[in-house]
């Protein structure tokens, strides 16, 4: 190993053997010292982990270790020797020491304590050095790359789809405009309306909710085709399982039925689970731990029977429930938590839309495994879906994870012309607008399917964060686009 070039703490600590020079970079997470030894404890993100580094004060001049605090970050050149302290394999004797960058120990905010979760929003710049949210970006890239790898393995390819577009794939209005207009002086049509012939597209644009229909385009030509990309909703919902800037992974296939699309959704999420338990070991106990600290702070019932290790294992190893929506719905109806009112929204009627205490209920207390719902009430769910034979219902399916809720949506798409325009007329909706999404139906038109995996929402429960805001490294939600 040379030594000026750095070498990384992951690598470092596992080396088969000390005795080496090794050249580190990173940022100070505590200092202690006394009149013959100073230990520094250096984290550069590369790992959990950090390395101790041991110097002997009178090697240094005091200036130098005035500046080494919390958060500073220092070049540390030294030999690495077997540790005389537990809980570590090696530590560095420091021979050079330079200070990269200070940080004023009155000023900097993130002292050697435990940080509310709440407090560290507010300071989403500098989270990422805290060990918490380290781990969660470590695994956040583990599980785009076991994503990516997955869809690799099986033949399919990814599509980057539109992240302006002139359409509402999912129909619920609750998009962000897109325009180069000057919003103090609009250019007016004659009956009084924005003239958007005059805006950058020439007509109405925003920020995608959904790659869906594009994907839809691909795969009937490529077969099997996913995408990841950044999705946007400007739903008002200030919840702990909605960001107004969120990703999602849509696979499209062509040839799919629904039971085929339960199928591979299924197996996608136990190989992204199991990937995390095979790869993020070490974050993963980290985050383990941090979990039980929470719930400890808990009462009884609020806390989960199982530990989040103990989670990941059961969705890895047990197959997911599938049932219909008119089956749930009787389940809930007849419920305890119905009859005793428990539920803020009551279950009365076939047709309502599922709440998430509703989806938690059935995953958590009563199947106690993840559930897929399919085969929903046609007015709940959007206007692509494959209607089926009783003409009440379409081929949707959501996936209902514990302490999530819904973490996918999908269904078979609607593939006869007919049926679809006529959906849309139901709906209102504008066809003349979508004729290239319409095309596939008129040309080459096959059985297909699809769904979305909203990726923070896995990130949710593979690290046992409780709040989304927590899973991506800067969230979007009403009022908060401040980093
Ligand atoms: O159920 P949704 O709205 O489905 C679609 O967008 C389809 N076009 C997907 C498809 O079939 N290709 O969203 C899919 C998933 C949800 O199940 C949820 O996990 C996540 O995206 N999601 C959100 N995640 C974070 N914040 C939000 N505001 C979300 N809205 C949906
Ligand atoms: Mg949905």
């Amino acid at each position: 190993m040379s030594q000026k070039k750095r070498t990384k703490i992951k690598d470092i600590l596992q080396l088969a053997e000390a005795n080496v020079t090794v050249t580190v970079k990173g940022w100070v997470r505590t200092k202690r010292e006394n009149k013959n030894v100073v230990f520094i404890n250096l984290n550069d993100g590369s790992t959990i982990n950090n390395l101790q580094i041991v110097g002997d004060p009178t090697k240094f001049d005091e200036a130098t270790l005035k500046k080494i605090t919390t958060g500073a970050s220092l070049s540390v050149v030294g030999l690495l020797v077997a540790s005389q302290g537990s809980g570590q394999k090696f530590e560095l004797q420091a021979e050079t020491i330079d200070v990269l960058g200070v940080a004023d120990p009155e000023k900097f905010p993130l002292q050697p304590k435990k940080h509310s979760l709440e407090f560290l929003r507010e300071i989403a710049h500098l989270r990422p050095r805290t060990n918490t949210f380290s781990a969660i970006l470590r695994v956040r890239h583990s599980m785009i790359f076991a994503v990516h790898k997955f869809f690799h393995e099986k033949g399919f390819f990814n599509i980057h789809t539109p992240i302006i577009t002139a359409s509402d794939a999912e129909g619920a209005g609750e998009m962000f405009r897109v325009t180069t207009l000057d919003l103090d002086k609009l250019p007016k049509t004659e009956d009084g309306k924005v003239d958007f012939k005059e805006d950058f597209f020439e007509r109405e644009a925003n920020l995608t909710v959904s790659g869906q229909l594009e994907g839809e385009l691909t795969a009937l030509a490529l077969s099997e085709i996913y995408t990841f990309g950044p999705t946007f909703r400007a739903e008002n919902s200030n919840t702990t399982r909605h960001l107004a800037e969120f990703w999602m992974i849509e696979p499209e296939m062509a040839f799919y039925d629904l039971e085929d699309n339960m199928d591979l959704a299924e197996e996608m999420l136990k190989y992204l689970v199991t990937y995390a338990l095979e790869n993020c070991q070490e974050d993963l106990a980290f985050l383990e731990q941090r979990a039980k600290d929470e719930e400890s702070t808990k009462k009884q019932e609020e806390r989960s029977e199982l530990s989040l290790l103990e989670r990941l294992r059961f969705v890895a190893d047990n197959e997911f429930v599938r049932l219909t929506y008119t089956e749930a719905i009787d389940i809930l109806r007849n419920s305890n938590y119905n009859k005793k009112k428990k539920f803020q929204y009551l279950i009365d009627a076939w047709g309502a839309d599922l709440q998430s205490e509703h989806e938690r209920y059935l995953v958590e207390k009563h199947f106690k495994k993840p559930v897929i719902l399919i085969d929903y009430p046609k007015e709940i769910k959007s206007f692509y879906m494959k209607q089926n034979d009783d003409g009440k219902t379409v081929a949707a399916m959501d996936i209902l994870f514990p302490g999530i809720g819904e973490i996918v949506g999908g269904s078979q798409r609607e593939e006869n012309y007919d049926k679809l325009t006529n959906r849309m007329k139901e709906l209102d909706m504008d066809a003349e607008s979508m004729w290239w999404f319409l095309d596939t139906r008129r040309f080459g038109t096959v059985p297909h399917s699809g769904f979305g995996l909203g990726f923070e929402r896995l990130m949710l429960f593979v690290t046992g964060m409780s709040n989304i805001r927590d899973v991506i490294p800067f969230p979007r939600t009403p009022g908060n686009a401040e980093f």
